[in-house]
């Protein structure tokens, strides 16, 4: 009962719902909550939850998905800088400069990504014409943010050139963003649930509101809708992830398509129309409905590749990994890699799935050699493990090698050909390379698996994947002929 309580204050407060895996881990980080506070009564726990707004706080910061990376879609940036920029400055009367406000951002990988674009593709003397901020829910993605120092997975987009143009290498691999952009950024613990109130956040020219919807059901997405709405000033602009856009149509502001990428515009003469969670409007338009979209998790079915071996040296590591797992969930990188490192020499039906999750964690801090190593001596144990293949795919990614990319995910195919996620990286891939063929025929393999329920478990158990299934599945469906 005290248990439902939370998750229910969570869920009116921040909008965040809970499926099964989420569900899990909310447990287990108000375990750990409780647990540092020394406190063994769930109901204390709970009235602190309710009347205490940094414990509250303090538990959502370990709740919300922060996966981002740099120049993400970066359709959306062209647009931005092709489209939006001229016309906006074009219209500009009171030298207020361009406000360009990304809602959900992480640890900062997008509004970085937008001073950039804007940066390089207008020359340094427009970084006097913008205001760029940025906010999130989760305080401690924003005190990285702040820091601009990121690992090599969020950088594996970017070529060379444009790495060494906007930032500075530091210690153990990283990179931190020039000052230059950095400091064009003010960052802000926001609720885009709560109604604005800053003035400052209520002229926005244009509004990114990425990959923050696919964790919200139908009555959060309309709240916060109508929240961003208010947001824009007259003639101004709002972007929203490739599969988010459509499902978001409810008649407020006006659908865009430009290029084949759809974004929202508030004209110019239109009075706000601001649509309630129930999807009633306090202005001049009825509200039609969005379709319904609440996403379930994207987990495949497991396949049952580990032999089943009985007796306590199995469930000893079992229960190792299930806490090394629970400590990625929640971000604790490395102490999950400590608590796997007593695994990684015992020759049980565990083992495997250890080194699989030690490459990915690795690979998750950017620590590529040492991921690369974990991955071949996986392939040297076991030539079959097509989860190897497909974290050696990602790695080649981040070093900018996509055809190495393709053959690695290619090889995890031949071992499982069901294996939606290696046909989606293809698909990314294809499409990072412009090859659209190609790309839309993996987008049809995905749709084809994940619609008659064929798919095989990836096996990968922690992968920090931001698109639901669903989500997946709208955007393959999109994508394929
Ligand atoms: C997957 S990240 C997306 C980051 C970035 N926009 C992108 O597309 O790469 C989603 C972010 O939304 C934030 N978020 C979730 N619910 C929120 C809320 N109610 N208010 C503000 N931010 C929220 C999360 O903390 C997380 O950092």
């Amino acid at each position: 009962m005290t248990f439902s309580s939370i998750k229910k204050v969570v869920y009116q407060r921040t909008g965040l719902t809970f499926d099964a895996y989420r569900t899990m881990v909310l447990k287990e980080n108000i375990t750990q909550h409780m647990a540092a506070l020394e406190m063994d009564d769930m109901k204390t726990y709970c009235h602190e939850i309710r009347h205490n707004k940094e414990r509250f706080n303090d538990l959502v910061d370990g709740l919300t998905i922060n996966e981002s990376y740099f120049f993400r879609e970066p359709y959306h940036l062209d647009i931005l800088s092709q489209w939006m920029l001229p016309e906006l400055l074009a219209g500009e009367t009171k030298q207020e400069g361009i406000s360009i406000l990304s809602a959900g951002c992480s640890t900062g990988e997008e509004p970085c990504s937008i001073a950039m674009t804007l940066e390089q593709a207008h020359g340094p003397s427009i970084l006097s014409s913008l205001n760029i901020s940025g906010v999130d829910i989760d305080r401690t993605a924003l005190s990285k943010a702040r820091t601009g120092i990121y690992g090599k997975w969020k950088l594996r987009q970017i070529s060379p050139a444009t790495l060494s143009r906007y930032f500075d290498p530091v210690h153990g691999g990283r990179y931190v963003v020039k000052p230059k952009i950095l400091k064009k950024i003010a960052y802000s613990h926001q609720n885009l649930l709560d109604a604005p109130q800053a003035k400052m956040f209520l002229s926005m020219d244009v509004i990114f509101y990425r990959n923050v919807s696919i964790y919200f059901d139908r009555s959060t997405r309309m709240k916060v809708f109508s929240h961003l709405d208010r947001m824009l000033k007259p003639g101004g602009y709002l972007v929203m992830g490739c599969a988010e856009t459509l499902s978001h149509d409810a008649g407020q502001l006006s659908l865009v398509e430009v290029d084949g990428c759809f974004f929202y515009h508030k004209t110019a003469t239109r009075a706000s129309a601001h649509c309630d969670a129930d999807g009633h409007t306090q202005g001049d338009h009825p509200c039609p409905k969005a379709p319904g979209f609440d996403p379930p998790p994207v987990t495949g079915k497991r396949g049952n590749r580990s032999t089943a071996i009985s007796g306590t040296r199995v469930e000893n590591s079992r229960h190792l990994y299930e806490k090394s797992l629970s400590l990625a969930r929640q971000k604790e990188f490395d102490h999950a890699l400590t608590l796997l490192e007593p695994m990684l020499k015992k020759k049980d039906a565990m083992v495997e799935k250890a080194w699989i999750l030690r490459a990915g964690l690795l690979l998750q801090k950017g620590d590529t050699e040492t991921a690369t190593q974990s991955c071949q001596h996986l392939i040297g144990t076991n030539q079959h493990c097509a989860p190897a293949y497909l974290l050696l795919g990602m790695l080649a990614g981040m070093e900018h090698h996509p055809r190495e990319c393709l053959k690695r995910f290619r090889k995890a195919i031949e071992i499982e050909p069901n294996n939606w996620l290696a046909h989606f990286l293809m698909f990314q891939t294809y499409q990072a390379l412009g090859n659209k063929d190609k790309a839309s025929g993996q987008a049809s393999v995905v749709v084809r698996l994940l619609e008659k329920g064929q798919e095989s478990h990836h096996g990968l158990d922690y992968f920090p994947f931001s698109f639901s299934r669903a989500d997946i599945l709208q955007l393959c469906r999109k994508q394929s002929p």
